[in-house]
């Protein structure tokens, strides 16, 4: 019987996988020249670091995570974000105590129990990071401008993507907003559909997210936050604006942006693709100063994002990865069956030294042989035979150009080497 994948999961492999490494490696560079340290946290985690701090209200903790008794009765989840697990960590390993301001990026999968279509998985992958110790305008334009140099090295056209701010204000200046919020919003609530008639009871502020045309155009006349930001939150968003411009960062307001998750105050962004329908956010951030102290740190700010790999790959270029000089790589092709641990031998000499090499273990034919070095996408050939065996000088093939040389056995590594 044949188990599949599950539904919203997949295998990703060859010749996909070179995106994806790709991708990862040039985030991992750009992650080394901005300062941003790894950090590998586990998968699993307590399920209340998650309702704690993307709040009890929001879709998914509602009804998007992965969550089960374990058989020690434990209530766990598989991470749905990362943010939440990196605070977690920052704070049991009491990283304030040794930096004040820590630089973190993570790659790895997340799970949300949504329901899947096009870019929307129930495994995900993202990319992100997350700098804790600092509340200052510089860190929220870095963490934007590191996400934008993603962006650009991997080849997604400025023309192909809107990025839009927004200020969520402080506490007191969000309950203000959605008492006011829900005040406009009274009159109109018959009109409006049943998802965000719940919102209205639960979280007002997600209302503003709703894609329903019809709900969106009532919703379009809500006031906006701006006009409730204190005096603090709004001089540390039109700085944060002043400086992107500044580095010339295009960037659009966006007063009715908010976040499906409750722990951002102050700055939120987010990154939609043009051409990506509905699941068109590729990232998205922001600050959030009181998670920290929420989780049982110090009182600190920090901010980060989180950009979703599959969708960034979607908008990626196909041939973006460069070409480059081709490296040596070989295939052994071996004339009798009884000549292939000569054959193994030949091929673990080229490996030991780096060269990439590879042969056929199935007693193919010569002809199938030769298939196999061009789908194995070989720069050269050497091909053994009793005669090669005897003399120790093997014919080594070219495939790019035709032409075949004789070669000692000793020499070998000398050609390809020069040839790297
Ligand atoms: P988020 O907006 O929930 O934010 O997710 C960030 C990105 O993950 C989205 O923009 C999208 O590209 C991708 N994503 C989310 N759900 C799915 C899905 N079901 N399938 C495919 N891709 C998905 C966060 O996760 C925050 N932790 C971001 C952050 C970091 N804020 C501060 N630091």
């Amino acid at each position: 019987m044949m188990i599949n994948s599950l539904k919203g999961t997949r295998d990703i492999f060859s010749p996909e996988i070179e995106i994806w490494q790709y991708l990862e490696e040039i985030s991992r560079n750009l992650f080394k020249i901005y300062s941003y340290q790894e950090i590998r946290t586990p998968i699993i985690e307590q399920t209340s670091l998650f309702s704690r701090s993307i709040g009890q209200a929001t879709d998914i903790v509602q009804k998007e995570m992965y969550s089960f008794i374990d058989k020690g009765r434990r209530t766990i989840c598989l991470r749905p974000e990362e943010t939440a697990s990196v605070v977690r960590a920052y704070v049991q390993h009491g990283f304030y105590q040794q930096k004040q301001i820590n630089k973190f990026y993570y790659i790895g999968p997340m799970f949300r129990s949504e329901r899947p279509q096009a870019g929307r998985m129930r495994q995900f992958h993202q990319i992100g990071v997350e700098a804790i110790g600092a509340a200052n305008p510089l860190i929220d334009v870095e963490v934007i401008m590191l996400l934008n140099e993603i962006l650009r090295k991997i080849g997604i056209k400025r023309e192909n993507y809107f990025f839009k701010i927004n200020s969520l204000g402080c506490f007191k200046d969000r309950e203000s907003y959605q008492e006011n919020l829900s005040k406009h919003i009274k009159p109109h609530l018959k009109k409006l559909c049943a998802e965000c008639q719940n919102r209205f009871n639960l979280n007002v502020l997600r209302m503003l997210d709703c894609k329903n045309e019809r709900c969106r155009g009532i919703l379009s006349a809500s006031p906006s936050i701006t006009q409730h930001l204190c005096g603090e939150c709004g001089h540390y968003f039109e700085q944060v604006v002043t400086l992107l411009e500044k580095f010339d960062i295009v960037i659009k307001k966006d007063h009715h942006l908010v976040r499906g998750l409750d722990y951002y105050t102050g700055i939120t962004f987010e990154v939609t693709a043009k051409d990506l329908g509905a699941q068109n956010a590729l990232a998205a951030g922001g600050r959030y100063n009181n998670l920290v102290k929420e989780l049982g740190g110090p009182e600190t700010g920090a901010c980060g994002f989180a950009a979703g790999m599959e969708r960034l790959i979607s908008c990626m270029p196909e041939r973006i990865i460069p070409a480059g000089r081709k490296k040596p790589s070989v295939y052994v092709v071996c004339l009798e069956s009884q000549n292939s641990l000569k054959g193994f031998e030949v091929i673990s000499e080229l490996r030991r030294n780096g060269i990439t090499a590879e042969m056929d273990y199935l007693g193919r034919t010569l002809k199938s042989q030769m298939r196999q070095a061009d789908a194995f996408n070989s720069t050269h050939t050497i091909l053994i035979g009793e005669d090669e065996i005897k003399s120790g000088t093997f014919t080594v093939k070219n495939m790019e150009n035709g032409r075949q040389e004789k070669i000692l056995q000793k020499n070998l590594l000398d050609v390809f080497n020069s040839l790297d």
